[in-house]
This record gives C-alpha cells, structure tokens and sequence, in this order.
C-alpha cells in the first residue's frame, strides 16, 4: 500500500511520477496537490494556493463543490453507466434544462465525456448533414486531440503527426494586439476574415461543411473578436455553405459573464459545443443543434456511438452545475467579478510598463507580458518567473498564447472578493520581486 502522507512513510511521490507517468504536453508542476476546495488547491503541507486556472478551466463553481460531491453521491445509488441506448433521468431532465437555456433553434442535445469528443461529433454532424469534408478553424485555435478535433486545431503540436484530414483550412484570428495581415493597430476591422475567406474560396473544391471557432480563444493567447466579427463569419457562411459550429468549451456556462458568449454576439450557431464548463471538473461534453439539423442527421444514419455517451454519472453532475449556476446567479456574478479584476489589471498596467494588452471577457480575462510596448516583444522569461513567484505565494496562473507571453486568469465565477484581491496583490508583488518595470 501506498503511504499516506502523515501515515507513516512519506513516499517521493515526485520521483514514483517521473518514473511511472508518461509526459503528455508539459512538465509536471513541483508540488502534488492533495486537495481542493472552492477557489483553492492544497499541496502536500497543506499551502493553500489560489487556483486562477480553475484547474483546466473547467472548475468554475469552484473545486468539490457541494452540490457537484451530492451528484456524484446520488448517481452512485442511483446507476453509473449504461449500454448507449439506455437513458436515465439525469439524461433527460439535462438535455431539458440545458436547452431551456438556449434557443429555438438549439433544442436536441447529445453528451459525451469531453471537449475533442463533442468537436468531432460536431464536425462529423457538419460534414454528414452539409455533405462537404472541408472544414475550415483559426489559427491558434485549440479544439482537442481527437482525430476530427485536433486537426482543425492549430495552437498545439501538428510536426511530427502526420496529415491532418483532408480539407481542414485556417483562417488569420482576428489579434487586435498582434494583428496577423498586418493592418490594423490595437483594434481589429475584421478585414483578415476577408481575407481569409477570399483564399478559402480560391482553394476550396467546393465541398464545404463548417467552421469552427471559439467566441473568445483562450489558448490561442486570450483572443477577443471585435464587435461584429461573428455576424460576419455567420454572413461569410451562408453564402458559401458552410455551418457555423461555436467552440463554447471555456466560454460557455457563465463564465464569459453571459450564459453563453454567443448570446451576446447577435449570433446563434448552426452546432454548440460545450465541455469542460458543463461538468465543472468532471468529463462531460455535449453537442446542441436544431430540430432541422438532427432531423436531417438521422435520417442519413448519423452515428456517434461512444461507450460513454449518454453516461448517467456525468449528466447528474452536469444537472447539478446547470441548477448551481442559477440558483447561485454566477453568470452575473462572473460579469461584476470580471469588471473588478479587469479594473485591478489595469492599475497594474499603469504601473508597469511590460504590462504591454489587458483582455478578455468576464471571469476569462488575458494579460501580454512585453519587453516594451513599443516593440511587443514577449517578456517570456519575466511570464515563467513571475509565475514561479507567484506559486510560491500561494497563487495558480496558466500560461497561454504559444510564443507569446500571455497569463490567462480564470478563477472559478464563485471565488470571493476577497482572494481576488489578495491574488492581485500576489501578481503584484511577484512583478516587483521579478524586477518588472
Ligand atoms: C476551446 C476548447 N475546446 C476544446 C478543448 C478540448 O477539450 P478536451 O481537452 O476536454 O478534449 C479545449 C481544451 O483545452 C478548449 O480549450
């Protein structure tokens, strides 16, 4: 048996994970978290750390919350799992609260177990039911590392893989701060969807099926589309043919201080996808399309037939975040928490010169390290050292934005008033300590 820690033997946990884990992307942070709760992680000598990442990204009503521990508790007197054609009320009564939530036109839901699962299922959908394989994303976009998934994704790893599936095609994301044509200067006219969409129509075949895109790209560096963008991706589809599939993994469920960011564009896509918000920390995933959509779907033999689809254990949690984030009005909440620590970053940026772009939206907010502001160059050592710093004080940031220099902060919407200050005044002090100017 495994030690325990204060049960006896201390065991080298770190050394046994370098010896038995396979590395999967990124190196293993230093210290083992041995529990969580609400806003905080708690590593082996029970240091409360602030988790500004929600774990990844999914936590939003805070870690072991309550309601989540009880779902999980009642699926395990009630059922599970099942054969995928059996359904369980938790199934049900989700798909009927979650598209209470959404609009006529996205009434049938189906859930999986995670983010790349319900993109491919999206896609699959998309190219089932428009009857073309061209499937066109952004560049930084990150959708996932299943097959469908992955190659429409372009923040992460493509050498060394091989093919992505024929027909998948990248438009410029639309970087205000960094734009990718070169034309505009800290704000973005939408002239690169334009110009993304005159070289996708020089090489398509003519067999189109969707674009996918993520309304706020997190990954991809904290990239927020101007005003008007969707609308125009909405009006660039439907005349070429193509469904509009919405990415609302990190999005989606409260966090952008909306209940989902689409509301807010004027815009509702063909397919929504959610993930890793739906089951706040558990894999849960779902695909919502329209009526007309799923109807047509079925009728060519639609399959996406997983062991896991439709799984009970997961869709009480799902249930159970769904009636959380209402009863505990967390959408609004993520909106005023936003405003305050996207009022405390901007101080900051007053004060400190490498503070080079402060965005986001709501509870998803971005901030870019630079050198100076005037040649942008990413402050990537300062980022990692201010990061470090900042663990050792007991706040979690992430890193996002490839080569850039880019924190994504995301607490969970339910993080008091409180620890947001104290994480600012962490972040803060770490700068200062780092020597950030
Ligand atoms: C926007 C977005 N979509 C999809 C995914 C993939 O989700 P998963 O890792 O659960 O497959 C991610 C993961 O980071 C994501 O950020």
């Amino acid at each position: 048996m495994d030690g325990i820690a204060g049960e006896g033997e201390r065991r080298d946990r770190r050394a046994d994970a370098e010896r038995n884990l396979l590395f999967y992307g990124r190196d293993f942070a230093d210290l083992i978290v041995e529990r969580a709760a609400g806003a905080h992680i708690f590593d082996q000598d029970g240091r409360a750390i602030i988790d500004f990442s929600s774990g990844q990204m999914c936590a939003t009503l805070g870690h072991n919350h309550p309601d989540i521990v009880a779902a999980i508790h009642q699926a395990c007197r009630e059922v599970l799992h099942l054969d995928s054609t059996k359904l369980s009320p938790a199934v049900i009564d989700l798909a009927r609260e979650l598209c209470a939530l959404l609009p006529p036109q996205l009434q049938k839901a189906m859930f999986l177990s995670t983010g790349g699962e319900s993109n491919d299922a999206a896609i699959r959908l998309a190219k089932l039911t428009r009857g073309g394989f061209e499937v066109v994303a952004f560049t930084g976009s990150w959708h996932g590392m299943t097959g469908g998934a992955q190659g429409s994704t372009y923040a992460s790893a493509r050498r060394g893989y091989g093919p992505a599936p024929v027909g998948t095609f990248a438009l410029p994301a639309p970087n205000a701060y960094r734009c990718p044509i070169k034309h505009c200067e800290g704000s973005c006219d939408a002239t690169c969807l334009d110009v993304g969409m005159a070289l996708y129509d020089q090489w398509t075949t003519g067999a189109p099926a969707a674009v996918i895109a993520e309304p706020v790209q997190s990954a991809g560096g904290m990239i927020v589309p101007p005003d008007g963008y969707f609308r125009r991706l909405r009006d660039h589809c439907d005349a070429r043919g193509l469904a509009l599939v919405f990415d609302e993994a990190q999005t989606g469920l409260g966090r952008v201080g909306a209940m989902f960011a689409f509301e807010t564009e004027g815009v509702v896509p063909d397919i929504l996808t959610l993930s890793k918000t739906l089951g706040a920390g558990v894999p849960l995933s779902a695909v919502v399309t329209s009526d007309a959509i799923g109807q047509e779907a079925r009728a060519k033999g639609f399959n996406f037939y997983t062991s896991h689809v439709s799984d009970p254990l997961p869709a009480r949690v799902g249930l159970a975040v769904v009636r959380a984030l209402l009863a505990e009005q967390l959408v609004e909440r993520a909106a005023r928490l936003g405003a305050r620590l996207r009022g405390r970053l901007q101080e900051l940026a007053q004060r400190y010169e490498m503070i080079g772009d402060v965005r986001g939206r709501g509870l998803l907010l971005g901030v870019e390290l630079v050198e100076d502001r005037h040649s942008k160059r990413p402050a990537l050592d300062m980022l990692l050292q201010v990061t470090k710093r900042c663990l050792e004080r007991g706040l979690n940031v992430n890193k996002a934005g490839g080569a850039n220099a880019i924190w994504r902060l995301a607490p969970p919407l339910t993080i008091s008033e409180a620890d947001l200050d104290k994480a600012m005044d962490i972040l803060d002090a770490a700068l200062r300590e780092c020597g950030a100017h």
